[in-house]
């Protein structure tokens, strides 16, 4: 579809997290220059302040409110900032988060809990604080950003990985909960050279990222993702490069066989991993349909 009509976000409220630095202020930028007014979170308040002046110097409005939103104060006292200043919220994008490389040799619990405080909590808390002022309106368009090192994995990630494979999990139940009440939310899966790239790339793999990943390609699938007309939920897309695409998490039809053995799991390894056919359900009765509609197929093809 090609239409020459133009989004904005006029007269919508929306709070990034994290938005003081790397894509948080790329997205705070795009946003306010639809007209959102933006309220822009971040631990770091000289770099927030500064973030509210550029918008402001474009002609934007926006206001810092500086909280960390890895506990439950700072999660509430984020949405009830919100309110004081602009009397609503319509937009969450959970952006912030926290990363360090540790392979599972050298990890402690406690530099688990961080990252899962910070990267997990946060989010939920966030949305947890939100979530009555958005069904009370019956709107609201909730980006939470998740990461590939959740889907495909990535060594020496495991606790950031973990964290934001919570993610995956809160964007797939928080959809179906809110679909009544027009609640979208969707996962962004994203890739820009920033901050946290440098902390896990070498220099050189950092210095050749600059060019082809910056952060503002990745501001307009968040951008989307946020609109009012964006009807998708519950779905994960990358963005990076330019590149705008989908993943989901499938089922296979299978292997079928009511007297099941551990040998007969072995021999039939291929069946149960082809790809072929394979189904996306969309919530658990579509999951529970197809794993039935597969037992009773397979038991009347082996009559
Ligand atoms: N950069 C990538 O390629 C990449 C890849 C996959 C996922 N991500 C995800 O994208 C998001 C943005 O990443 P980035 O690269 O711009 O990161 P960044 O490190 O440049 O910025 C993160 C921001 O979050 C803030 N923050 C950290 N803890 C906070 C807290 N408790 N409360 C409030 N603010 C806090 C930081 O101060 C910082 O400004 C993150 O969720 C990250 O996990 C990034």
């Amino acid at each position: 579809m090609n239409t020459d009509e133009k989004l904005n976000f006029e007269g919508r409220v929306a709070i990034v997290t994290g938005g003081a630095r790397g894509m948080g202020r790329e997205h705070c930028l795009n946003l306010a220059r639809g007209a959102a007014k933006i309220i822009v979170n971040d631990i770091d308040e000289g770099a927030a302040r500064e973030a509210v002046g550029v918008i402001r110097a474009a002609g934007g409005e926006a206001e810092a409110v500086i909280k960390d939103i890895s506990t439950w104060e700072g999660a509430s006292d984020l949405i009830e900032g919100t309110l004081d200043a602009f009397g609503r919220v319509d937009i969450i994008v959970s952006n912030a988060a926290v990363i360090n490389m540790c392979p599972m040799s050298e990890m402690t619990p406690e530099n688990f809990d961080r990252v899962m405080r910070v990267n997990a909590q946060g989010p939920y808390y966030l949305v947890l604080a939100a979530w009555p002022h958005l069904i009370r309106q019956n709107y609201g368009r909730i980006v939470l950003v998740s990461s590939g090192a959740a889907t495909v994995g990535q060594p020496t990630l495991t606790h950031y990985a973990a964290s934001k494979g919570a993610v995956l999990g809160m964007v797939r139940s928080i959809a179906l909960e809110g679909e009544p009440y027009d609640i979208r939310v969707n996962g962004l899966i994203p890739v820009a050279a920033t901050e946290m790239t440098r902390q896990v790339h070498s220099p050189e793999k950092a210095a050749e990222q600059e060019e082809m990943l910056p952060a503002r390609l990745v501001s307009p699938v968040m951008a989307w993702l946020a609109h009012e007309d964006c009807k998708t939920t519950g779905e994960l897309w990358q963005a990076g490069a330019g590149r705008v695409g989908r993943e989901f998490i499938a089922s296979t039809r299978g292997y079928f066989n009511r007297d099941l053995t551990i040998e007969k799991v072995r021999d039939n390894e291929a069946e149960i991993q082809d790809q072929i056919g394979y189904a996306v359900p969309l919530d658990s009765s579509e999951m529970y349909n197809w794993i039935v509609k597969n037992s009773i197929e397979r038991e009347s093809d082996n009559r």
